[in-house]
């Protein structure tokens, strides 16, 4: 069952229920502001009312980029001070590497065992991955990368996991193998929830899906004036050509980011640039202005911070997940009945 991510629920006394939350993304590079409003605003608020848990999959990466692994650990860093800059609180979540818990990995090599290879077959990004980046990525481990995101998951007993919606089918895959476990071994692992961003697509400075891959992207690490200059090259309705032209603020990715950052703007801009009295240069001048703003903060938590600082959260981070690790992994051993 796929969930919009609620607000934490207050039970019939007024307490609080704290589900637990696990989610992950892979060292690739620095994030952009897609994610900070699709995903990092929504950690945030998690620290806050859940128990949560955010790793750094570097062994995820490793499926795909086992070539050339030279720029995993900078972009850990990088990724982990993306996250703080967004005002991820490593105090009130577990903020971790990977490859620093073993019990991910040797749950892996365990749940393995009773995952069926034409499961995985079947799983869409693989199909979908291979048909794209031909069969070289094709690699035991990278097939097995869904059951690798279930022991991410399943290790610390998450019930509730933030993705976006190309992961539905992963947690899907990593469910059935939870049944099939508790099934032979008696119930031990937590069968876990995606849940979806609330949040719409972010469109890019060309009005595609805001991507690294497109480099349509502003990143969050941008200082004020790229993040300025980037704007000025938005597209904008192609068919409002002078100042005075009617413009249609539903297509304009301009208007689309001001929603964002902008919110109490709005209906002013929309009735202004439908008119034709906002001119795009005026626009756009507008909408780099609030979010430097907006960004500021981010911009200055993130420059505050140092590798040292970052190296010092992830294994105070790892410390606390590994006790729960550990306990989960016994209770996998022991239901197995390994000796
Ligand atoms: N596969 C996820 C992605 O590419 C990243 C990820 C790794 C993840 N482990 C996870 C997400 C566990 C959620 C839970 O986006």
């Amino acid at each position: 069952m796929v969930q919009t991510t609620q607000p934490n629920a207050a039970g019939k006394d007024g307490s609080m229920t704290r589900r637990r939350i696990m989610s992950g993304m892979r060292p690739t590079g620095r994030l952009h502001i897609g994610h900070l409003v699709g995903v990092l605003t929504q950690w945030v608020e998690f620290c806050k009312t859940d128990e949560a848990f955010f790793e750094v999959a570097d062994l995820h990466a490793l499926t795909t980029a086992f070539e050339d692994t030279s720029a995993i650990k900078r972009n850990t860093t990088e990724l982990v001070l993306d996250w703080l800059a967004a005002g991820v609180n490593p105090e009130r979540c577990a903020m971790y590497v990977q490859s620093h818990i073993p019990e991910i990995s040797e749950l892996h090599l365990l749940l393995s065992m009773i995952t069926p290879v034409s499961w995985l077959q079947r799983v869409p990004t693989y199909k979908d991955q291979i048909a794209e980046f031909g069969s070289e990525i094709a690699t035991y481990g990278f097939l097995g990368y869904p059951v690798m995101q279930l022991c991410d998951i399943a290790i610390v007993r998450a019930d509730t996991v933030p993705v976006g919606k190309d992961q539905l089918s992963h947690l899907e895959l990593g469910r059935e193998v939870v049944r099939r476990f508790n099934h032979l071994y008696g119930a031990t692992l937590v069968e876990p929830q995606g849940t979806l961003s609330e949040f719409p697509d972010v469109p890019g400075l060309d009005g595609r899906k805001m991507s690294k891959s497109y480099d349509n992207h502003i990143e969050i690490a941008d200082d004020a004036a790229t993040t300025t200059k980037k704007v000025r090259s938005m597209i904008t309705d192609p068919l409002k050509i002078r100042r005075n032209d009617p413009g249609r603020p539903e297509i304009c990715p301009v208007f689309a980011l001001h929603r964002m950052v902008n919110a109490v703007r709005v209906p002013s801009i929309a009735e202004t640039c439908r008119s034709g009295a906002l001119g795009c240069v005026d626009c756009k001048s507008e909408l780099s202005t609030k979010m430097n703003e907006v960004m500021a903060p981010m911009r200055e938590r993130r420059a505050s911070l140092d590798e040292a600082q970052v190296g010092a959260i992830l294994s105070a981070g790892a410390e606390k997940v590994r006790a729960v690790a550990k306990t989960t992994l016994a209770d996998v051993k022991t239901a197995m009945r390994l000796p």
